[in-house]
């Protein structure tokens, strides 16, 4: 990477001028109903769960209007199908390695439907909300002075809830030496090589599938999840100068994956090596959870190897019920469970199955409608109002996991609703939609997935 050319740093102010000009017309966030400020005050207050094993962070659904960042509620939801799509692109392009056919940007799309939490950087530490993302591996911020490689540009940061990050005003903060171990773990981590600036300070370039980037120095400060507990002195992080594509006003990203730098990576000497999460619905709020788990109550899968990408989770998706009927996932390569992908994505002939013992159990008791974006068996009436067939899923191991009506149909437009799964070749990716209101714990050192229904709302 190294030093940039006149041109291109010309280009860079060009394409920046023009994204301040975008974010000073963008309307001011909406004030959040009132029946949010508890919510809000407690995440503010960092009035989170924990003890000396573990804690508990709130996530948010990325349209809950309790968000602390949320995205606009008037944003289309074809928009967000559209961004879906994208990050199941760029998902399969990171696990097709074959060396043939490198995307030009090698990272997963951030899309839109990464959940939302707060977590606390620096001394004294302050708060960020970030993306929680189990396809990413790189934890970033954006970060002052937002610039990098030239003096008269201002700020390539966009707008978020929280003053930016300011290293000079933590104790605790250091970059990465070009030198260090850490810098060369990041060809691995984002797919792209370290750059080194003239002081020998590591610099990382965080690229993502639908041409979200971060770009910015391989840092290290103290990461706290209250300001009372849970320190992790020398959190490897990017601070990040030159930032472009996050939703919703949130600072940054918090990458879950298994890659050795990862925020989960880092937390499991301390929390040990598994996590949990349950994703809410809109009007609720979920968590992401270190620390331990109650076995008891859940269902496990093993967690696949997949020699494909190391970082992803896999598990194997046997079979699919539907109203009894069982249709084989005769798959043998193994499926990705993501919790950044909204919509579940099926084999072509798997889906068709599917579609159609659904359209079957459902027998004319509602009129069709036309075909929605990548979602084609739709109806004519609210999620609520179809009468949805029980939708199951087998796992490998014999985990049964009965998703409820509201994870199989999702509402498209007012009185349409579709199936919320869609055709993608050859592939399986588990989306988000279908976990809402599991708690879902990924053991890496068990290598096992469990499930358990009624996780929260
Ligand atoms: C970052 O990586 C992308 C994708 O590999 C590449 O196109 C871009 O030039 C890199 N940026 C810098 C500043 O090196
Ligand atoms: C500590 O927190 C973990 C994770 O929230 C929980 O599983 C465990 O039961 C708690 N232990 C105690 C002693 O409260």
């Amino acid at each position: 990477m190294g030093r940039m050319s006149r041109a291109v740093e010309m280009k860079l102010l060009q394409s920046f001028c023009f994204f301040l000009l975008l974010s000073v017309v963008a309307p001011l966030r909406e004030v959040p109903p009132s029946s949010c400020s508890a919510q809000i005050e407690a995440i503010i207050n960092l009035q989170l769960q924990h003890n000396s094993s573990g804690f508990r962070l709130p996530l948010h659904h990325p349209q809950s209007p309790c968000s602390p960042a949320p995205l606009s509620s008037d944003l289309p939801f074809s928009d967000i199908l559209h961004h879906d799509s994208s990050r199941v692109n760029s998902l399969l392009h990171r696990v097709a390695t074959s060396a043939a056919s490198v995307p030009l940007f090698k990272g997963t799309a951030l899309g839109i439907g990464n959940y939302v939490a707060r977590i606390n950087i620096g001394t004294p530490p302050k708060p960020y909300t970030v993306v929680t993302d189990t396809g990413s591996s790189l934890s970033w911020i954006q970060c002052l002075p937002c610039k990098f490689y030239c003096l008269p540009c201002k700020l390539y940061c966009h707008g978020q809830l929280d003053p930016i990050f300011n290293p000079a005003a933590s104790s605790t903060y250091h970059t990465i030496p070009c030198s260090d171990a850490h810098c060369s773990t990041l060809l691995s981590a984002t797919l792209n090589p370290s750059g080194c600036d003239r002081s020998h300070t590591c610099i990382y370039n965080a690229t993502y599938g639908d041409r979200s980037f971060s770009i910015g120095y391989l840092s290290q400060d103290t990461l706290s999840l209250s300001r009372s507990i849970a320190s992790i002195p020398n959190f490897i992080f990017g601070c990040g100068q030159d930032n472009k594509g996050l939703y919703g006003e949130s600072t940054g990203i918090i990458g879950l994956n298994k890659n050795s730098i990862s925020f989960f990576s880092q937390l499991s000497p301390k929390f040990g090596s598994s996590f949990s999460y349950c994703l809410s619905s809109t009007s609720a709020t979920g968590y992401l959870s270190f620390g331990g788990y109650n076995p008891g109550k859940f269902v496990f899968t093993p967690m696949s190897k997949s020699s494909a990408n190391e970082g992803f989770y896999y598990l194997k998706l046997s079979s699919i019920a539907v109203a009894g009927q069982s249709i084989a996932v005769s798959k043998e390569s193994p499926s990705i469970i993501d919790s950044g992908t909204v919509i579940t994505r099926l084999p072509e002939e798997v889906y068709s199955a599917v579609s159609a013992a659904v359209v079957r159990a459902i027998g004319g008791k509602v009129a069709r409608a036309p075909a929605y974006s990548i979602l084609d068996t739709c109806f004519k009436g609210s999620a609520a109002e179809v009468p949805t067939p029980e939708v199951a899923f087998v796992f490998g191991g014999g985990a049964v996991v009965r998703l409820p009506g509201s994870n199989v149909m999702i509402d498209v437009d007012s009185g349409v609703s579709c199936l919320a799964f869609a055709a993608e070749k050859l592939e399986t990716i588990i989306g988000n939609w279908q976990q809402k209101t599991f708690d879902i714990v990924y053991d890496v050192g068990k290598r096992r997935i469990g499930f358990a229904a009624g996780g929260c709302g």
